[in-house]
């Protein structure tokens, strides 16, 4: 998420710092910008030279240090709210006073991590999806903490963007994973039941229900450690039995069985 990130504030024609953990998924994090870049040049969508302006625009570095100048920094850290709020902590320390902190989370407490550092008025989520350069919707999570000039800072750069903002009150699974996450765990209860196989439940809902990706496709494509991690958030906050998530789901997690970025999920890749 952070590569796709990175590649559509650049494509906005904003100079972009991004942060990895270490030198390696710095790497990896460059890879992932190059193909899918690369991707819109095979396809015509973009000049070569276009797509080297957009990864000039991107400075990566392994130094929190280097954020020390931005206005706006958008984390995507993994899933795990001690390791949100360390990082939170450690960029409240390092960013400009008046900088907006922003959190990709998917379904996390944004207060939680907000009161993590001392300007929990400048704290946001901007929760994007999966592929982001794709997808149009960015949910812009306020708090009762947030100061709403900062929100609509937010939401502002977000159509810049060309993305469209909708505004979401802090609560799990915000306005789209609560929705859909039923709907995903509920497939995966149905292919446990017996009640069809995997491929008739991607074809009944792709060719029948007008959708891009059938659930099991879609879940592997987003990773079914971070579907796990959305179902159990939702699921602590709305008590909602469609949000329990399903044995199965649990098993493939504890697997490592995570979906495309194992080469195996519900379905294998090469
Ligand atoms: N990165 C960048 N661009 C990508 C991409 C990727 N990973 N995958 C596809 N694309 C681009 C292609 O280059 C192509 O661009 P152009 O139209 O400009 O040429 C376009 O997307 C379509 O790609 P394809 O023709 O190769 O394939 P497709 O038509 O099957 O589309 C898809 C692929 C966009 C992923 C589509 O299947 C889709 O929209 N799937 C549903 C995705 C979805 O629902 N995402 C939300 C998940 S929920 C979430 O993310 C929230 C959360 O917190 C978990």
């Amino acid at each position: 998420m952070g590569a796709g990130i990175a590649e559509v504030v650049a494509r906005g024609a904003l100079p972009v710092v991004g942060i990895e953990i270490n030198a390696d998924a710095l790497e990896r994090g460059r890879g992932h910008l190059e193909k899918s870049t690369g991707r819109a040049v095979k396809r015509g969508k973009l000049t070569p030279d276009g797509q080297r302006e957009i990864l000039d625009r991107i400075e990566l570095s392994t130094d929190f240090a280097a954020l020390a100048d931005c206005d706006l920094v958008i984390e995507a850290v993994p899933e795990r709210i001690d390791l949100k709020r360390q990082v939170f902590a450690r960029l409240d320390e390092v960013c400009r006073a008046d900088a907006v902190l922003a959190t990709n989370t998917s379904s996390l407490s944004v207060t939680e991590i907000a009161v993590a550092t001392n300007r929990p008025t400048k704290i946001v989520g901007v929760h994007f999806f999966n592929p982001a350069p794709v997808m149009k919707l960015v949910e812009v999570i306020t708090t009762v903490l947030a100061e709403p000039a900062a929100v609509a800072g937010v939401a502002d750069l977000v159509t810049k963007l060309g993305k469209t903002p909708v505004t979401v009150g802090d609560r799990a699974g915000f306005v789209a994973n609560r929705l859909l996450f039923g709907y995903l765990n509920q497939a995966t209860a149905m292919l446990e039941n017996g009640h069809a196989t995997r491929d008739d439940i991607d074809v009944a809902m792709k060719a029948g229900g007008g959708l891009p990706m059938g659930p099991f496709t879609l879940m592997d494509l987003i990773g079914l450690d971070t579907c796990l991690g959305v179902l159990d958030a939702v699921y602590a906050e709305s008590r909602d039995r469609r949000h329990a998530p399903s044995p199965l789901l649990r098993e493939l997690v504890a697997a490592g069985l995570l979906g495309r970025k194992t080469g195996r999920g519900f379905h294998a890749y090469d």
